[in-house]
């Protein structure tokens, strides 16, 4: 007897997108914050891609370590990010601060899932980002 399973979400390596993401934090440059960031996303295609934030001397042009992800993504050619893992320092996840929600939002959609942490389910982007602006709103919205 065969017996077929049919899970509604595909089979994230969550585990190597952990470790990847605690490695990245020791590539991050956060000399004032001293809060290191790494991020590790599988994209819909299987390829791993890495980031880390990456301070400034001006504060406000720190580079988070999604934007730094994001950035190798299109990078090596773009796609669809499907689930990401975001740790500090310390090896533990992250939530994702605002601005890389919407960063996240564009390459990930409403259904990005985001590492939560052990023993708890891995969150949506639309649960940290309702009713998301994204690309699709463009065209409808021009004026002329
Ligand atoms: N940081 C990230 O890299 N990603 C986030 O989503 C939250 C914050 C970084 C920015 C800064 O270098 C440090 O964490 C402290 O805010």
């Amino acid at each position: 007897m065969y017996c077929l399973v049919v899970s509604a979400t595909p089979d994230i390596p969550w585990n190597d997108l952990r470790a990847r993401a605690r490695h990245a934090t020791t590539t991050s440059y956060a000399p004032y914050s001293r809060v290191t960031v790494g991020a590790c996303a599988v994209t819909d295609d299987g390829r791993l891609i890495d980031g880390a934030n990456v301070e400034n001397a001006s504060y406000g042009l720190t580079l988070c370590a999604e934007c730094s992800l994001v950035s190798d993504l299109i990078r090596q050619g773009g796609g669809r990010l499907v689930a990401v893992s975001i740790v500090a320092g310390d090896g533990q996840p992250i939530a994702p601060c605002g601005r890389c929600r919407q960063v996240l939002f564009e390459h990930g959609g409403n259904e990005l899932l985001i590492d939560a942490g052990d023993d708890r389910t891995p969150t949506a982007l639309s649960q940290l980002l309702p009713d998301a602006f994204g690309p699709d709103d463009l065209g409808v919205r021009r004026s002329g």
